[in-house]
């Protein structure tokens, strides 16, 4: 009896972090962890031919490009940027750049997808 017990404490505990995963980007900022993951996913649909699959700016389609996609994994770069300069900047895109506006993009998405840009500072730059 105390060893199905057991087995019921075992199996609740390893089915908590899979509520997280299921829920934790529709209830984006409860789990930083599940932010940055759906970010992830967010930037491989979008981003990754202009600004490279690590983030080092050197997707397949940024040779063609002037000016050249953001390496978000230089870590000067990210001095003095907020939250909501990098939300506007892809909402919007960039005047006059490939950036265009990514207006598909939820707000969840686009803190999401910053999130994850945020974790590439520390990446080193292959
Ligand atoms: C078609 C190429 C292209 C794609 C796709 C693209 N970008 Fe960019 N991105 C650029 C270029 C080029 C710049 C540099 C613009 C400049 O110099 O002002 C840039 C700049 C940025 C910046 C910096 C903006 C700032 O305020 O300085 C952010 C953040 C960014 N991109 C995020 C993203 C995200 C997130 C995605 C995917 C949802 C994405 N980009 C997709 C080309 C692209």
């Amino acid at each position: 009896m105390s060893r199905l017990v057991n087995v019921a404490r075992v199996a609740a505990v390893l089915a908590l972090p899979l509520v997280g995963v299921v829920f934790g980007p529709a209830a984006h900022a409860a789990d930083p962890a599940a932010e940055v993951a759906a970010g992830l996913a967010v930037y491989q649909a979008n981003c990754t031919a202009c600004h490279g699959a690590t983030g080092n700016g050197r997707g397949p389609a940024a040779i063609a490009l002037k000016p050249k996609p953001v390496d978000f994994t230089v870590a000067t770069w990210w001095t003095g940027k907020t939250d909501d300069q990098l939300v506007a900047s892809i909402k919007s895109g960039r005047p006059g750049t490939s950036m265009t506006p990514f207006t598909a993009l939820s707000d969840a998405d686009l803190a999401n997808v910053v999130a994850y840009l945020r974790t590439l500072a520390a990446a080193p730059t292959p």
